[in-house]
C-alpha cells in the first residue's frame, strides 16, 4: 500500500512538472499592434488596438512590447480606460521600447499618455488566461473512478495488459506513469 501511495504522489508530482515545463516554453512576447507598433491610429480606424488583442490569446507569464516614437504608455485601471483619464496611472514609460509583464490573469488596460491619441483609439485592453488551474485537478490515472480501482490494485500482469493497448495516443506523463508502474 506504501508503494502505491508513493506511486500516486510520484505521478501528481509529474504532472505538475509537466504542467510547469510547458508553462515556461509558452511563454511569449507580443509587439503590441504587431508592424504597425504603438501609434495614434488614423481616422478610419481607431479599433485597431482592440482588432490586434482579439486575435492573440494572452498568458500568465507573457510579455508585451510597445513599440513607439514621440509617444508613451501608461497602465491603467479600467476607468482610466474607458475615460481617456491619464491622471492616476498605475505605471508610466516613454523609453520608446517598453515591455509589461503579464504577471497575473485577469484584464490588464493600457493608453497612451496622450489623451488625445486615446480618444482616437491609442488604447488597449488585454485579458490574461491562466495557463492551468491554481490547484490542478489530479488526472484521472491518477484518481480513477471506483470502477477502475481494481486493475491497479491487482497484480502486475492484469495491470499490464489494458495499458499495452494504445501507448502511442497517450501522453509521456502516463508513460511516465506506466514505466514506474511496471518497475513496482
Ligand atoms: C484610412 O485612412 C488612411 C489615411 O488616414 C487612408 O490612407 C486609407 O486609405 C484609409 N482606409 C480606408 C479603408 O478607408
Ligand atoms: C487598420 O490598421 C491595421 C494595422 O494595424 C491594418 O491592417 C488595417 O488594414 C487598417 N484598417 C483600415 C480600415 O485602415
Ligand atoms: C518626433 O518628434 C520630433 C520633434 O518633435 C520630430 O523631429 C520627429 O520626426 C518625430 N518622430 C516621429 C517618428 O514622429
Ligand atoms: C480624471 O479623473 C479624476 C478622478 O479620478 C478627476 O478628478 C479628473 O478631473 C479627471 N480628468 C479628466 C481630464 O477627466
Ligand atoms: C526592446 O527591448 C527588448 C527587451 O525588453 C529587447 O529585446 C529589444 O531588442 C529592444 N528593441 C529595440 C528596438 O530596442
Amino acid at each position: 500500500m506504501t508503494s502505491l501511495w508513493a506511486l500516486v504522489f510520484g505521478v501528481i508530482v509529474l504532472f505538475a512538472a509537466d504542467n510547469f515545463a510547458r508553462e515556461v516554453e509558452q511563454v511569449k512576447e507580443f509587439i503590441v499592434g504587431g508592424s504597425e507598433g504603438w501609434r495614434e491610429p488614423t481616422d478610419n480606424n481607431t479599433s485597431m488596438y482592440d482588432d490586434w488583442a482579439t486575435r492573440m490569446r494572452f498568458h500568465v507569464g507573457d510579455s508585451l512590447v510597445f513599440q513607439y516614437h514621440n509617444d508613451s504608455v501608461l497602465v491603467v485601471d479600467k476607468f482610466g480606460y474607458y475615460h481617456c483619464n491619464v491622471s492616476h496611472s498605475i505605471l508610466a514609460f516613454n523609453n520608446g521600447n517598453s515591455t509589461v509583464k503579464l504577471d497575473r490573469p485577469g484584464a490588464f488596460y493600457f493608453t497612451s499618455g496622450d489623451p488625445v491619441h486615446c480618444l482616437k483609439g491609442q488604447r488597449l485592453i488585454v485579458e490574461v488566461m491562466s495557463p492551468h488551474p491554481i490547484h490542478p485537478s489530479p488526472p484521472p490515472i491518477a484518481s480513477p473512478p471506483e470502477s477502475a480501482m481494481p486493475p491497479v490494485l491487482s497484480p502486475l500482469s492484469s495491470l499490464a495488459s489494458p495499458l499495452a493497448v494504445s501507448t502511442s495516443t497517450l501522453s509521456p506523463v502516463v508513460i511516465a506513469f506506466m514505466a514506474v508502474a511496471a518497475a513496482v
